[in-house]
């Protein structure tokens, strides 16, 4: 169906807001990141929700705003790292669309990382543990691009094709 949603996810660092904004301006979409849209509604960052109500409270607004955004049709929606790592949110967004997963070395994350100024609070522990602890719940998405050494519209691209070939 052409009006399905395009949904990218992939662990932090992969690219996915960039590449989502892209992908949405080259199809003339709307797009949603879905940390942004929790931030707006919870009206603070996701740093301070992480701090005062906790990451179980966090996953919460994630598996609700994850079936609200699965309900709609045509977006470009960009998740936060963890969303789709929870089964039952993969279940609901591989329904509602073309889900394509982003995927980077540990050393492309960490270069990437290093040049934000990151306010991402998973990234105090271990997030290399956390990277392997993912890559079953990762892998189990069937579609995935490769980003090392590639621009973020060469990406985009490669989303964009996958998607004309999935829709025709
Ligand atoms: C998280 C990734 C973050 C954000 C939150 C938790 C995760 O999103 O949702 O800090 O569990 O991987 P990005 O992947 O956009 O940084």
């Amino acid at each position: 169906m052409i009006d399905r949603n395009i949904v990218i996810t992939g662990f932090m660092g992969t690219g996915k807001t960039t590449v989502g904004r892209l992908v949405a301006d080259r199809l003339g979409r709307s797009f949603v990141d879905t940390d942004d849209e929790i931030a707006r509604r919870a009206g603070k960052s996701i740093r301070e929700i992480f701090e005062q109500q906790g990451e179980s409270y966090f996953r919460h607004c994630e598996r609700r705003l994850c079936r609200f955004l699965a309900a709609q049709r045509g977006l470009v929606i960009a998740t936060g790292g963890g969303m789709l790592v929870d089964e039952s949110n993969r279940r609901v967004m591989l329904a509602s669309g073309l889900v394509v997963c982003l995927n980077a070395s540990p050393e492309v994350i960490r270069a990437r990382l290093e040049r934000e100024a990151s306010e991402r609070p998973l990234l105090r522990g271990d997030w290399q543990a956390l990277l392997a602890q993912r890559a079953a719940a990762y892998a189990a998405i069937p579609h995935q691009v490769d980003t090392a050494d590639k621009t973020p519209q060469r990406v985009a691209d490669e989303i964009i094709a996958l998607w004309q070939t999935e829709s025709t």
